[in-house]
């Protein structure tokens, strides 16, 4: 019977179409029963079969059979067709680094220096900003009428204190808290009275050093400069010693180093005397030993102190001191793929 065929194709159909894995057997399905040669079209040709009477019904069932067929063909293909679109982000593309911070220059500078000196058995030291004058001044050998106790370069504070000048300070704090041996280093800010240009600021960074044991002498500190500064600019870095004043040594030097740029040829940065001003040093004034008590018969020793700032702006090609602190993110930036020691 007709009626039979139609129901049985139906449902046979229905189950081809959903089975279709993909497009292409879809077609193989569509072919065999949509198509002007394929099933549906062939139960058409038997409706002349059909008695005058059931003609018509049987007619709009096959219709509706043709109909619902290709409606179920369209959707799965509409369901067997990859999306045009694709995933919603692109799993190629490289992926966003997070915001990282960076160490100061100053910071990496600093590390660079304690590290050096720890290898030597250094220790750091540390001590107060606002320091009182007995220690920045007085207990370092330094006379009533030295201009570095002047108004217009030191910043007095209330009750005896300053703001202090140096790092010297913390020499005598250490000593009065410690018997010799003593080895320390200390770095830290100093404040002036300076107008700011491009190489002077009114607070910048000094590393001490104190060195205070048995029978030390100027060749050891000549020897520990030399290799600090070798370590710091490159081993063939040479040292120059001009003998100076200052009141907590005697006798004292200033030291300077071969232009690490030029090396000691002359050029812009060492203002073609191919050499750089780093600091001052010399022995410790027996003055100042006795101050904090140390037997002076026994014991002799060597300072020095350094300028951080200097350095900081040597070793990266900091044209201003004012980089230093003003904050600006594009110049710290520049700084995140260097790691101190
Ligand atoms: N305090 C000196 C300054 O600020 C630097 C200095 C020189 C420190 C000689 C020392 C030293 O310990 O021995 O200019």
């Amino acid at each position: 019977m007709l009626r039979d065929d139609i129901a049985s194709l139906r449902s046979e159909a229905a189950a081809a179409l959903n089975d279709a894995a993909d497009l292409a057997q879809l077609e193989q399905v569509s072919i065999k029963y949509l198509s002007r040669k394929g099933l549906v079209a062939g139960l058409f040709k038997q409706l002349g079969q059909a008695s005058a009477e059931e003609r018509p019904a049987i007619g709009q069932l096959l219709n509706e059979l043709k109909q619902e067929l290709e409606a179920h063909e369209a959707s799965r293909k509409e369901a067997l067709t990859p999306k045009a679109k694709g995933p919603a982000f692109d799993t190629t593309l490289p992926g966003r680094l997070p915001w990282i911070g960076s160490y100061h220059p100053l910071t990496i500078v600093m590390r660079e220096i304690v590290d050096i000196f720890t290898r030597m058995g250094f220790r750091v030291a540390d001590g107060p900003e606002i320091e009182l004058v007995k220690y920045n001044f007085d207990m370092l050998n330094t006379p009533d009428w030295h201009p570095s106790r002047d108004e217009s370069d030191t910043i007095y504070m209330p009750n005896g204190f300053v703001v202090r000048t140096e790092t010297s300070p913390v020499q005598v704090r250490t000593m009065e808290k410690k018997d010799p041996p003593v080895r320390i280093i200390s770095p830290g800010r100093v404040y002036r009275r300076d107008r700011p240009d491009a190489t002077h600021s009114p607070m910048f960074h000094q590393c001490e050093g104190l060195y205070v044991d048995k029978g030390v002498t100027m060749a050891e500190l000549k020897g520990t400069l030399l290799f600090f500064y070798r370590e710091l600019f490159g081993h063939d870095t040479k040292l120059r010693f001009r003998p100076h004043f200052f009141p907590f040594t005697e006798p004292s030097a200033e030291v300077d180093v071969s232009c690490p740029f030029c090396h000691g040829t002359a050029c812009r940065i060492c203002k073609h005397t191919g050499w750089l001003e780093m600091g001052g040093c010399g022995m410790v004034d027996p003055n100042v030993l006795a101050g904090v008590g140390y037997d002076t018969e026994i014991y002799t020793g060597y300072a020095f102190g350094l300028g951080i700032d200097r350095i900081a702006m040597l070793r990266f090609g900091i044209p201003n001191i004012r980089l230093l602190t003003d904050n600006d993110v594009r110049f710290l930036s520049q700084f995140s793929g260097i790691m101190p020691r």
